[in-house]
């Protein structure tokens, strides 16, 4: 087969599966350039509840604009967003309820440096959500426990390591009750050593049944937790199948093209 078969051809059975999740991401038709450049290509994606999917691609293809789009870190100029069924609020107040709706855990930690782990997990719930501070504190805790960092609670983020540092980002996120979690290369700056234990803290957030939007390159994670592998390739989804089929039945050239030169290292 070669790039003009519909992508979406082979993945009739997801297609299937998706209708039977209530949709929580829906990007339909978006179109975003960066001057001349058309970094998002009329993107079509559906995410349900409790769908873990992967987005693999390589550099430069857009994976980053795609998950900052979906947050509303960036605009774009055609086709529309909905989360949870509402479209992307413009700004003000209803964008920063979507914000919250909407965790991201990026490359590098963001964590507020003169803040302790546990002010970090704590202060979006009390800010922005209005929270007491005594509850805040008991659900922080019982996260911090959940990611295995719950030790480190009164200490600053330049005491904790890079893996440690990267669980309480996603706390954080958690704390917030999002709808959706989207990771971009949440392990790429880490140090080998640290690398599984946050896939391991994803991989039991996307067994507990967590709607997630995961881009990484770590193919293990992939295979073990995604239902889904969207490959994007020049602002484009070139295709998207389940793990298995992605894995040892790509239809497109970039698709096997990509994973010849990871694969091989
Ligand atoms: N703010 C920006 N202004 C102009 N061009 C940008 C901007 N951000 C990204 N780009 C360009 O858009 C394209 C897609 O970038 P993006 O960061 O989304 O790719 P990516 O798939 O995440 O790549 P990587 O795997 O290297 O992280 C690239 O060509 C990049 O240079
Ligand atoms: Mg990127």
């Amino acid at each position: 087969m070669d790039d003009s078969t519909p992508a979406m051809t082979p993945d009739a059975t997801r297609d299937a599966d998706r209708t039977t999740r209530e949709p929580v991401v829906v990007v339909d038709h978006v179109n975003k350039h960066f001057g001349d450049l058309h970094v998002l290509k009329d993107i079509n994606l559906t995410v349900g509840k409790g769908d873990v999917v992967v987005v693999l691609g390589p550099s430069g293809s857009g994976k980053s604009t795609l998950c900052r789009t979906i947050n509303r870190l960036e605009t774009f100029e055609s086709g529309q967003i909905l989360i949870d069924g509402q479209p992307l609020p413009e700004e003000g107040k209803a964008l920063a309820q979507l914000r919250a709706d909407v965790g991201m855990v990026f490359q590098s930690f963001n964590l507020f440096a003169h803040k302790t782990i546990l002010q970090n997990v704590t202060l979006g719930p009390i800010k922005a959500r209005g929270q007491n501070k005594a509850a805040a504190e008991k659900r922080a805790l019982e996260l911090l426990e959940r990611v295995g960092v719950a030790q480190q609670k009164d200490k600053y983020p330049a005491q904790l390591s890079g893996g440690q540092q990267q669980r309480v980002a996603i706390a954080r996120s958690l704390a917030m009750d999002p709808k959706v979690m989207l990771f971009d290369e949440p392990t790429s700056a880490l140090d080998p050593e640290m690398i599984n234990e946050v896939l391991d803290v994803m991989t039991s957030l996307a067994k507990s049944g967590m709607t997630m939007i995961v881009v990484t390159h770590e193919m293990g994670f992939a295979r073990r937790a995604a239902d889904r592998v969207v490959f994007m390739a020049d602002g484009e989804i070139v295709e998207q199948n389940t793990p298995e089929e992605f894995f040892t039945n790509a239809q497109s050239s970039r698709a096997k093209d990509f994973l010849s030169k990871i694969l091989t290292h």
